[in-house]
């Protein structure tokens, strides 16, 4: 298997967290997916979440519009989203459990409880062409239901492995074995592997090592790390428009 070949899907849900926290117009959000495009990211994941409490309606008609990396659309399973889902027609959803008071998404998707309510909702989201993927914990079970139900793709959840590696929790790797049976199995269903949740530029190397995983999904981090790679040149910047006004 060619290592190679492992995407990085850019969730740019916090760059509009920033711009909400000031009720602002900036930072555009589909200013980041242009620059996700020019670092090289393959695609754009936003989660349009019931409480639009970073990414909005209008980003992802944004996005849908005028970006041109192939966009994932993370949402819960509500006729709201469904309707969304079928008048946007992104690349891919990818569908989450989502409770209102939890400040991300916790835990994975239970397919194997909810298997008659998922199938007929992706039906017609399949039927578009739009690509179906399911965020799950690494679980035989759970895999066995979202192949039942005609998923495309898993992505497994990375949150636990994440929270153990940051407390330096030796556990985690524990939970990196279980990641890694879990795509492997997975993969031998024909179902296309992805992963993501917490990961960071420290703990990535221990997922992204997983030959039959296709596709991360990072955001926090990216956008997190991005404040001090981006810092100097900011303060530069408004030097620079300070002094100008001076001259
Ligand atoms: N994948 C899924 C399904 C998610 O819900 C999230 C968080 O929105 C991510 C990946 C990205 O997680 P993080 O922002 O911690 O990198």
């Amino acid at each position: 298997m060619d290592l190679d070949e492992i995407r990085l899907g850019v969730n740019i849900d916090h760059v509009a967290t920033i711009r909400n926290a000031r009720g602002t117009n900036y930072p555009d959000p589909l200013r980041a997916a242009q620059i996700v495009k020019e670092a090289g990211g393959d695609g754009i994941t936003a989660h349009l979440r019931e409480d639009r409490r970073h990414i909005v309606d209008q980003d992802i008609i944004n996005l849908k519009k005028q970006n041109t990396l192939p966009l994932n659309l993370e949402m819960a399973v509500t006729d709201e989203m469904q309707k969304i889902a079928l008048d946007i027609l992104p690349n891919a959803i990818c569908l989450v459990p989502e409770k209102r008071e939890e400040r991300t998404t916790e835990g994975g998707l239970d397919v194997s409880n909810s298997t008659s309510k998922l199938r007929s909702f992706i039906e017609p989201i399949k039927q578009k062409n739009i690509r179906v993927s399911l965020f799950i914990e690494p679980c035989e079970k759970q895999i066995n239901a979202a192949k039942r139900i005609g998923a495309d793709i898993i992505e497994l959840h990375t949150g636990q492995f994440c929270e153990l590696f940051e407390k330096k929790d030796e556990s985690h790797i524990e939970v990196s074995k279980d990641l890694e049976k879990a795509a492997k199995y997975a993969h031998s269903l024909n179902l296309e592997v992805h992963a993501g949740h917490g990961l960071t530029v420290d703990s990535v190397g221990h997922i992204s090592k997983i030959p039959e995983i296709k596709e991360l999904n990072i955001g926090h981090a990216i956008i997190s790390d991005s404040i001090f790679l981006g810092l100097r040149g900011a303060i530069d910047l408004m030097k620079q428009k300070i002094k100008e006004s001076r001259l």
